[in-house]
């Protein structure tokens, strides 16, 4: 998508210096940087410390890492230490284990000086598929979209609620929940949509900032609005992204998104998952009983980081100095609670039956 009129992916390859360009993403939205990444130390701290961040991105970014680290060392011993570096960085989303998978699957088997073009090639492929997924969301999310437009009196905007930031900077590009929300206004379909403010790393604002670039019309709510405004008749429609979702259709996303989803079911909301094939682990059912959720550092809820009216981006603790604090980051929003998981497939029922009925090649 757009930078100030220029078109970015959210990470590109430098073939004249042979490195990973990011965009990295903690100084967003008050300015605008690009990170080189040159070892293995740096892929994972961009990970851990979400330079990148979005299960999307960060499995395309860990397949950069282990590109990287066949290049400086294709042995077996550097594929094994580079899968188990890069894997210990953040351990909700599983679009991560499944790009480090991918590339030791493929590359575990070439002879070692083989193996740094193939995982650059790898890569780029997977950057690329990413691409070609959202895009295929975006064009399932339209169609309900639509439907939705068809019903409203007068040309009256869409109102979507979104949580987090599942948009383009979280992905390689389009973002997978803001995918139906770009195509449906590049077709012309009025739309306004709920920004939820994402405590405590406030992703919401990143959210506010592709919306804003791409001129879709929001507003920036806090994270307890969403329920007052389903009473209110002013939201017709909840999109969020996954982090991960298990084969039973259970979702695993930014903490807050399970109040989202009671809120929608007790006030008859459409309840919607923008979920890429990538992010489903089949080898999980149960997500409360069986996925890891990450607890993050307190200190990303006793303070916020923003811009002062001098334009220094800087933290400011909110709380008594020296006040505990639990950041459990994600949550599970069990499949009673969704509507319908929308796929680069089409979009199915939340349930083992609806997601092995797109994927039977890879529900086993
Ligand atoms: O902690 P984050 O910012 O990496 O969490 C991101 C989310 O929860 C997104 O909703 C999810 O990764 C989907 S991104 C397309």
């Amino acid at each position: 998508m757009k930078v100030n009129g220029t078109h970015y992916r959210s990470l590109w390859w430098d073939a004249q210096k042979g490195a990973l360009q990011i965009i990295d993403q903690r100084w967003l939205p008050h300015d605008f940087r690009i990170q080189q990444l040159d070892t293995l130390a740096d892929y994972a701290t961009a990970i851990t410390d979400m330079h990148v961040r979005g299960a999307p991105l960060i499995g395309a970014t860990a397949a950069y890492g282990m590109a990287l680290a066949m290049a400086q060392d294709s042995s077996d011993a550097a594929l094994a230490r580079a899968w188990e570096l890069l894997h210990a960085t953040r351990p909700t989303a599983i679009n991560l284990r499944w790009a480090l998978d991918r590339c030791r699957a493929a590359l575990a088997p070439l002879e070692p000086g083989a193996r740094a073009d193939a995982a650059l090639r790898l890569a780029h492929e997977i950057a690329d598929e990413d691409v070609e997924i959202n895009r295929r969301i975006g064009e399932h999310g339209l169609a309900l979209i639509r439907e939705i437009a068809a019903q409203k009196a007068d040309g009256a905007p869409v109102q979507i609620l979104t949580h987090c930031n599942a948009g383009w900077i979280a992905t390689v590009d389009w973002g997978t929940a803001t995918s139906p929300m770009y195509q449906a206004h590049d077709a012309g379909l009025p739309l306004h949509v709920w920004v939820d403010e994402t405590r405590p790393r406030n992703q919401g604002a990143l959210t506010a900032w592709e919306l804003g670039s791409h001129g879709i019309s929001h507003s920036y709510i806090t994270d307890n609005a969403g329920g007052h405004l389903m009473q209110h008749g002013q939201v017709d429609l909840v999109i969020t992204g996954t982090d991960r979702t298990t084969r039973q259709g259970d979702v695993c996303n930014k903490i807050g998104t399970y109040l989202k989803a009671l809120a929608a079911k007790d006030n008859g909301v459409p309840f919607y998952v923008a979920l890429p094939s990538p992010t489903i682990d089949w080898t999980v059912t149960d997500g409360i009983g069986e996925i890891p959720i990450e607890e993050r550092p307190g200190q990303e809820v006793t303070h916020v980081q923003g811009s002062d009216t001098s334009g220094r981006i800087s933290p400011v603790r909110v709380t008594p100095e020296g006040t505990p604090a639990g950041n459990p980051a994600f949550d599970v929003t069990p499949h009673r609670l969704v509507t319908g998981l929308i796929t680069e497939r089409g979009i199915c029922e939340a349930s083992a039956e609806g997601l092995a009925g797109l994927f039977p090649d890879l529900a086993g």
